[in-house]
């Protein structure tokens, strides 16, 4: 038998307090105090502190505990004690151990390293206890969107990654060849999901889509992901009451399964509780007007920055859904508002506390000869939207959906300020290492 065999993990030590276990993990930390040794393991499932003393393991195996740097990966054997103090409330005391493999000097220390070296070593950074903590929020975060979806009815259907044209506008396409033809790679699943939603009723995709934005904020990745919900036969109003309802089932999800996560890494989860429907909703014109009483005044061409969310998320303390945006800022296949034809039927969720907007959906345009106008008016090649337009020529039915940034959205969950912590390997603007 070797270790592989008899180890466990160590989130199940609780279950085993007075007996006698094996371990497997690797070093984060060891001190001496006196003649003891204390050594604190991670195994990826949690993290426990191990006891070594000459007097259970003997003299020349506890001298051989000089040699285990930080990170070389371990095995022990040992025996579980309640200890209320820890945070696990359990401690190891050891009795034997083996060294799998001894690390090279690890280079991230204890001391501060400026972000680029850690993005450098993002394939080890993750092994930090922060960097862990937000890994398993995400996780849970992307569970709940799974679960929210399947109880109501939606099926899972995944859209391309490459792509024959631009969904969201031109300028940020990462081109590609694809067999001596362009392609490029998905900026969403959208017009993909308005098929798979005529053919299946209630669908959502869910991967990983692309722009190429030359900005460097702390809210844009290159490459992030993206949850695009669509239903036939769902107006703008049932498009916002579903995405109040996901944001709050993942809100509700985090606190309720990754507590003790979100108070390690310090959020105040006082924030997070008052996330309930309904939330605030206010019209672009609205929005214009509330920001001018704070004395901002939005460029007429370019709607919102991103300084301007951040007052709109601030003043609201739950998420704050803005809708009917003016069609010159919106994409090509929002339906105009019957009302005003100025206005696209469309929203945006704009997250508190300055994370700015995690969602963005509308209505989508039925009919087939305005769809073909506002195809033109975009400047898009029709013939590579051909098969969109057959989505209008064969029982044209209202549609809508939405996409939501599942690692902005994380961030604001977390309470990190940058959307690198959220994505495990993350795309920014001029980086693709690791
Ligand atoms: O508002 P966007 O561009 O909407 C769409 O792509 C629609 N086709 C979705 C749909 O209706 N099915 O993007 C949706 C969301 C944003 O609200 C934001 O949360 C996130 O995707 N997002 C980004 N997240 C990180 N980095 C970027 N560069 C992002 N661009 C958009
Ligand atoms: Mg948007």
């Amino acid at each position: 038998m070797t270790y592989l065999d008899d180890r466990i993990w160590i989130s199940e030590l609780p279950d085993h307090v007075g007996e006698t276990v094996r371990l497997a993990g690797w070093v984060y930390n060891r001190r001496s105090s006196g003649k003891i040794q204390f050594i604190l393991l991670r195994d990826g499932s949690s993290r426990v502190q191990c006891v070594v003393s000459p007097d259970d393991v003997g003299d020349e195996k506890f001298a051989e505990l000089d040699r285990v740097t930080m990170e070389s990966s371990v095995w022990v054997r040992g025996t579980v004690r309640e200890d209320k103090r820890a945070p696990s409330g359990v401690e190891v005391t050891i009795h034997d151990f083996g060294i799998i493999a001894l690390a090279a000097e690890y280079p991230i220390q204890k001391k501060d390293h400026g972000v680029d070296f850690l993005l450098d070593h993002r394939h080890l950074w993750l092994r930090s206890a922060r960097q862990e903590t937000v890994m398993r929020v995400r996780s849970t975060a992307e569970e709940a969107v799974h679960d929210f979806f399947r109880e109501r009815g939606y099926l899972r259907v995944d859209a391309p990654i490459f792509t024959p044209a631009a969904c969201e506008g031109t300028t940020t396409l990462f081109e590609t060849d694809y067999f001596g033809d362009s392609a490029y790679l998905s900026q969403s699943g959208q017009l993909y999901n308005e098929a798979a939603a005529a053919a299946l009723g209630r669908v959502y995709c869910f991967g990983p889509t692309f722009r190429a934005e030359k900005s460097k904020t702390r809210r844009h990745a290159n490459e992030f992901w993206q949850v695009e919900p669509e239903a036939a036969f769902m107006d703008l109003d049932g498009c916002i009451e579903l995405a109040e309802g996901l944001i709050c089932r993942m809100v509700t999800d985090v606190l309720e399964k990754r507590r003790p996560e979100l108070d390690s890494l310090e959020r105040d989860v006082s924030k997070l509780e008052n996330v309930e429907p309904p939330f605030p909703r206010i019209t672009y014109a609205e929005a214009l007007e509330l920001l001018s009483e704070k004395g901002i005044t939005v460029d007429d061409k370019e709607g919102f920055g991103a300084e301007d969310e951040t007052v709109l998320g601030e003043s609201f303390d739950k998420p704050v859904v803005v809708h009917r945006y003016p069609h010159w800022c919106k994409a090509f296949y929002m339906k105009r508002d019957p009302d005003d034809d100025e206005l696209t039927l469309s929203m945006d969720i704009i997250a508190p506390e300055g994370y700015g907007e995690i969602v963005g959906g509308s209505q989508r345009e039925d009919d087939y000869e305005t769809l073909l106008k506002r195809i033109d008016e975009h400047n898009l090649p029709p013939e590579s939207l051909e098969w969109y337009l057959d989505l209008r020529r064969y029982g044209a039915a209202p549609s809508s959906g939405f996409g939501m940034g599942l690692d902005r959205t994380v961030a604001w969950i977390t309470g990190v300020k940058h959307i690198r912590e959220t994505l495990p390997f993350p795309r920014l603007l001029n980086r693709i290492y690791p």
